[in-house]
C-alpha cells in the first residue's frame, strides 16, 4: 500500500505499508546490512539512527549454512534483530561484480519467502551500460519472464520487480510499462550503479525519467545502489521513492568519509570538523590514531548520520514546495552532476503535468539551470496562449531583478495607461503584463540583480515572440512615453485596473473561454482594507471568485463552478465522483481517489477544480492534490481537498 500526502513537482512524501502491516515513510533510505559483518547492528540501524527499513542480501544468506538455518528457523527479523521494513536481494548484484551465480530465480524467490522478507526481489538480470541494443532487449524478456515467476510464488511476501535496460531510455520505459501490469509491489530501478560509479548522471536522468514514465505513480520507486547523501535530493526530485546505502559500511573500511559534497580520504583530509553524533568531540588526529576497526564503526556510523541528516534536509524542502532549490544546490557539488540537472530539462514537458500551478514559497533562482523548471515552460506557454492584451500597444519597463514589479510601477503603469499602452516588464521570466504581476510565480520571486547572460537571451527571446504576437500597433519603450503623470490613479482608472487583472489571471488560470463564462456581465470587487488588493469578484451581482492572497490566484465558488459547468463541455476542469461520495462531498467532505470516475487531464496540482456527479452537476469544489493517472492508480488517499459542498 502506497499513499502520496504530500508532494513537490514529481517527489512525494509517501506512507508505504508491507503485507505484514509495518510502515515507512518515503522517501527513505535502506541502510545495506551484510548478515556476515554488521558493521553497525540492524538493532541500531532502527533504536538509533531511526531507519525504518534496511536491506539485506538473501543469496548471501542462502550460501551461509549457518545463516540458512537460522534464517529458516527463526525468520529474517528475528535473526537480525530488527523490527522494521526488511528488504532482501536476490544476488543479481553479485553476478554483476562476480560473474554467474549459482542459482536459479524460483529458488532465491522461494528462499526469500522462507525466511520472512517484507520485500523480497527477482533474479533480474543486470543490463550493463557497454552492452549492445539487442543484448540488452533480449535479456529483459528473461528478466519479464522471471518476475512474472517471481509475482506467481510471492504468497504474503512483497515482490521488488526490477527495471532493467541499460542507458537506453525506450527500453528502460517499455520495461516499466510491462512491469506496471504486473502485480509487483515496489520498482528499483537496476543497473543503475556503473552509471553512478562513473559519473554519467545526464544518462541517469534518462533512465530515471525513462522509467518513470511507464511506471503509474501508485507503487514506490526505488533506485537500486544510490545512497550517497549528494544525490538524494536530485532523485528524489524525479520520483524516486526509496534508496539503499551499501557504502557507508565499504568507504568506511577504505577510511572513507562521505559529506554532502563528495567523499574524502581519512589521509587527505586537513581537518574532521564534524558535528554529528559519532564524530562530535573528535579531532581529526584522534581518529586517524583510532584502532582499526573502532574506526570502521565511526567512519560507517558517521556516513549514516550523513545520510540521515541529508534525508531530512531533503523531506523537510520537499515539504515546504523547494525540493528544486536543494536539488540544484546541491548538484553543484559536481559538473557531473550539473550536467544531470541540464538534462533534466529536456523532460520538461513531462514534468510539467505534475508540477503544482502554484507553491508555497516563491522561486528563488539559483543559476541558469533554474530556468529549466517546468514552472517556467507553463508561464512561457500560457502568456503565448492564454494571453489577450488590452491594448495593441506595448509600453516595456526593464525590472531592477531584485524587485521587478508591480508597486515599484504603480504610476509609470498608470502614465503608460493614460497613453493608450500595456504596461509589460521585461523580466527573468521574460514579458510579464502588468495586470500578472502580482500571481504565482512572478510575485515575490527572488533573482540576482546581475543578470546570466544565457538567461536574459533566452528571456529576451520569449519577450520578443510574445511582443510579436500580442502587441500588433507598436512596442515603445516606458521611459520614451510622454513624462506627463498627473497625480493618483481615479477611482474609475483604479477599477479599470482591477477588471484587466481579474480578466488576465482569469484566462492565465483557467483558460480563455472559462474566463468569460465566469466573468460575463457587470464585475464588482470586494478588496481587502489592509492592502488594497482584491479579495473577492462578483460577476452581475453573484460571488464566482476569490482572490488568494498568497499566490494571487482564484478559489472558485459554487457560483463560478456552475457558470464552467454550463458553458464548457465536460471533462474541463471537473473531477467526476460515483453517486455513494456525492452526499458527503456536497456537505464538504473531501474527494477520495476510490471514489473518482473521471478526471480532466490538465489539472494539476493545486489546481481548482469543479467536482460534479455521474450526470455533471456540481456538488463541491476543491483543490487538487493529485493528477488524473495518480488518482486512477492509488488506491488510497485525497484527490481533491473539498472547499466548498453544493448543500
Ligand atoms: N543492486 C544494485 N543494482 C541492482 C540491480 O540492478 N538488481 C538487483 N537485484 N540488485 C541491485
Ligand atoms: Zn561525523
Amino acid at each position: 500500500m502506497f499513499e502520496i500526502t504530500k508532494r513537490d513537482g514529481m517527489a512525494r512524501i509517501g506512507k508505504f505499508t508491507t503485507t505484514s502491516g509495518r510502515t515507512i515513510e518515503t522517501p527513505a533510505l535502506l541502510p545495506v546490512i551484510n548478515p556476515k559483518i554488521k558493521t553497525v547492528t540492524p538493532r541500531e540501524l532502527y533504536d538509533e539512527f531511526g531507519f525504518g527499513a534496511m536491506i539485506t542480501n538473501s543469496y548471501i544468506i542462502k550460501n551461509t549454512p549457518a545463516l540458512k538455518e537460522e534464517a529458516q528457523s527463526k525468520g529474517l527479523h528475528e535473526m537480525l534483530d530488527y523490527p522494521g521494513i526488511i528488504m532482501t536481494d536476490s544476488g543479481t548484484f553479485q553476478s554483476h561484480m562476480y560473474g554467474e551465480v549459482e542459482l536459479t530465480n524460483k529458488e532465491i524467490v522461494e528462499f526469500q519467502r522462507s525466511i520472512g522478507t517484507d520485500i523480497g526481489t527477482v533474479l533480474d538480470i543486470f543490463t550493463e551500460p557497454f552492452w549492445t541494443k539487442e543484448q540488452t532487449a533480449e535479456s529483459i524478456v528473461e528478466t519479464l519472464k522471471r518476475t512474472e515467476e517471481a509475482v506467481s510464488l510471492k504468497g504474503e511476501m512483497m515482490i521488488n520487480g526490477v527495471i532493467q535496460g541499460s542507458v537506453f531510455p525506450d527500453l528502460r520505459e517499455d520495461c516499466a510499462r510491462k512491469l506496471a501490469e504486473m502485480d509487483i509491489d515496489v520498482h528499483p530501478i537496476g543497473g543503475v550503479v556503473p552509471l553512478m560509479e562513473q559519473y554519467r548522471y545526464s544518462e541517469l536522468v534518462d533512465v530515471i525519467v525513462s522509467s518513470k514514465m511507464g511506471l503509474n505513480p501508485n507503487r514506490p520507486v526505488h533506485l537500486f545502489g544510490a545512497g550517497h547523501p549528494m544525490i538524494l535530493a536530485f532523485a528524489t526530485l524525479m520520483g524516486c521513492d526509496l534508496f539503499d546505502s551499501a557504502s557507508y559500511a565499504k568507504f568506511a573500511k577504505d577510511d572513507r568519509m562521505m559529506f554532502i559534497d563528495g567523499t574524502f580520504r581519512l589521509q587527505d583530509m586537513q581537518s574532521l570538523d564534524c558535528n554529528c553524533p559519532a564524530c562530535r568531540g573528535m579531532t581529526l588526529e584522534t581518529l586517524k590514531k583510532t584502532e582499526k576497526n573502532e574506526r570502521i564503526r565511526i567512519i560507517a556510523r558517521h556516513n549514516l548520520y550523513q545520510i540521515k541528516q541529508e534525508l531530512s534536509l531533503v523531506k523537510r524542502y520537499l515539504r515546504e514546495g523547494r525540493l528544486w532549490e536543494l536539488a540544484e544546490v546541491r548538484c553543484r557539488a559536481h559538473p557531473a552532476m550539473l550536467d544531470g540537472l541540464r538534462k533534466l530539462r529536456e523532460y520538461q514537458d513531462f514534468m510539467e503535468r505534475f508540477d503544482p500551478i502554484s507553491r508555497e514559497s516563491a522561486i528563488f533562482y539559483t543559476g541558469i539551470e533554474t530556468r529549466g523548471r517546468p514552472v517556467f515552460k507553463r508561464y512561457d506557454d500560457r502568456i503565448m496562449t492564454r494571453y489577450i492584451p488590452p491594448t495593441k500597444k506595448a509600453a516595456l519597463f526593464y525590472g531592477g531583478q531584485n524587485k521587478p514589479y508591480s508597486r515599484f510601477f504603480v504610476s509609470d503603469f498608470v502614465n503608460a495607461r493614460r497613453q493608450g499602452y500595456t504596461p509589460v516588464v521585461i523580466s527573468p521570466f521574460g514579458p510579464v503584463p502588468a495586470e500578472l504581476d502580482e500571481m504565482y510565480p512572478i510575485a515575490q520571486s527572488m533573482f540576482p540583480s546581475i543578470e546570466d547572460t544565457d538567461t536574459e537571451n533566452e528571456s529576451d527571446e520569449l519577450s520578443l515572440a510574445f511582443l510579436e504576437k500580442h502587441f500588433t500597433e507598436g512596442v515603445v519603450n516606458g521611459s520614451d512615453l510622454e513624462p506627463e503623470y498627473n497625480g493618483e490613479p481615479t477611482d474609475e482608472e483604479i477599477k479599470d485596473n482591477d477588471t484587466k487583472r481579474v480578466w488576465a489571471v482569469a484566462r492565465y488560470q483557467f483558460g480563455i473561454e472559462a474566463a468569460e463564462a465566469l466573468l460575463k456581465g457587470e464585475l464588482t470587487f470586494r478588496k481587502s482594507r489592509k492592502t488594497g488588493k482584491i479579495r473577492n469578484v462578483f460577476s452581475d451581482g453573484e460571488h464566482v471568485l476569490s482572490m488568494r492572497a498568497g499566490d494571487g490566484f482564484f478559489t472558485l465558488r459554487m457560483e463560478g463552478a456552475k457558470r464552467i459547468v454550463e458553458n464548457i463541455p465536460a471533462p474541463r476542469m471537473r473531477v467526476q465522483v460515483a453517486d455513494d461520495a456525492v452526499p458527503f462531498i456536497s456537505q464538504g467532505r473531501n474527494a477520495f481517489c476510490q471514489f473518482v470516475t473521471a478526471v480532466d487531464e490538465e489539472l494539476v496540482p493545486m489546481d481548482e477544480a469543479i467536482i460534479v456527479d455521474k450526470d455533471d452537476r456540481p456538488v463541491g469544489t476543491g483543490k487538487m492534490l493529485l493528477v488524473k493517472n495518480e488518482i486512477f492508480s492509488m488506491k488510497k488517499g485525497i484527490a481533491v481537498k473539498t472547499r466548498t459542498g453544493s448543500d
